[in-house]
């Protein structure tokens, strides 16, 4: 039996697998399967107000789950899908408040990976998949990154190989109100703000910015997430050597509490000498791409460093930096 129709078989029975997308890996269950729903939520230790992404594989699935499909949602699905972007519009019936947590909206998204796109559309049904990680922790972008996290789990995972992306989706909210559109981008990702505009105004959409602040409106947006399971420090300080680096770590680090919003980090047990660093790429691209696979690599050290840098499009750096600052557990020299 080949992986797809292996997948498939496991998802009509209510189970749950690893789903390759060109974001990260998804822990993926059927939205026929409330036991599939639940069990994400258990294996990944996530809070039930935290609402999942529904996958689809064309837009007749997507149109299915809303009430709303607008042109606003027409222009952005037909420029971005398949593509790292997830629209929350008004939910149908046919999706669990379990899946949105209880929200009047959904997720929705069309992944851009060839394995993932022929098992939703052979499987005929969308998948809800939150990125397959612990919640709080580094998501995954390989298949062995999600048998790591999972591995008391027994999850069949698909290989699709490593995630071309390597940062999740840019998260779009869409209200119609009167003619005029309420955009929100909830979460930033490989698909900026400028690209999102650029197209609405292109097609003629009437559309307004618009800041989301309303915590039920982006539940998952917490201050602390991607964390790697050391502490991550970012110094945006220029001209500090490495010993005053030090000495500003080893001072702050063992006042830091053994765990942020119940996500634990391994505190260093004794004083510091020395930190990894980590590096990123010069291309916006490369360095999410490498983003996540690099703080799995570098958490085998007692605490990683990452030098802030000043960037000529700082717009293409925005997803990286979001990831960043909230994986972050201190920030020297923050920036007013
Ligand atoms: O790239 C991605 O989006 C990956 C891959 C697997 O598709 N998925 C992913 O899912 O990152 P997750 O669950 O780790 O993050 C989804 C984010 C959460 O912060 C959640 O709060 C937000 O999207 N979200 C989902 N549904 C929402 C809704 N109805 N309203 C507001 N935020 C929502
Ligand atoms: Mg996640």
């Amino acid at each position: 039996m080949n992986v797809i129709d292996k997948a498939i078989e496991l998802l009509n029975a209510g189970e749950v697998i690893g789903l390759p997308t060109e974001t990260v890996y998804g822990l993926a269950g059927s939205i026929n399967h409330i036991s599939a729903i639940e069990k994400i939520f258990k294996v990944k230790d996530r809070p039930f107000f935290d609402p999942l992404i529904v996958h689809v594989a064309n837009l007749e699935q997507a149109q299915s789950l809303t009430k709303d499909w607008s042109m606003a949602a027409e222009v952005l699905a037909n420029k971005f899908w398949p593509g790292p972007l997830t629209l929350v519009l008004q939910k149908s019936e046919i999706v669990s408040d379990l899946i949105t947590s209880g929200l009047d909206t959904v997720g929705i998204r069309m992944p851009n990976h060839p394995l993932a796109l022929e098992l939703i559309s052979k499987l005929n049904v969308p998948l809800a998949a939150p990125s397959a990680n612990k919640f709080g922790r580094t998501s995954p972008t390989t298949a062995q990154h999600v048998l790591e996290e999972f591995r008391n789990e027994n999850i069949f995972i698909i290989d699709g190989g490593p995630c071309e992306i390597g940062i999740e989706s840019t998260v779009v909210s869409i209200k119609k109100s009167e003619d005029l559109y309420k955009i929100s981008i909830l979460r930033k990702g490989a698909i900026t703000e400028s690209e999102i505009k650029a197209e609405l105004s292109l097609c003629k959409v009437k559309y307004q910015i618009i800041q989301a602040t309303d915590p039920h409106e982006a539940p998952g947006h917490m201050k602390h997430h991607y964390m790697p399971s050391v502490p991550l420090i970012i110094c945006e300080e220029e001209n500090l050597t490495q010993k005053m680096i030090l000495d500003i770590i080893n001072a702050e680090i063992h006042h830091l509490p053994e765990a942020v919003s119940g996500i634990k980090i391994i505190k260093p047990s004794g004083l510091l000498n020395n930190f990894a660093e980590l590096r990123l790429d010069e291309v916006p691209a490369l360095a999410a791409r490498k983003l996540y696979s690099e703080l799995r690599v570098l958490s085998k050290y007692p605490c990683i460093v990452y030098f802030r840098k000043t960037h000529k499009d700082e717009e293409a750096w925005a997803g990286i930096y979001e990831r960043l600052y909230k994986a972050a557990s201190l920030v020297i020299g923050k920036k007013a």
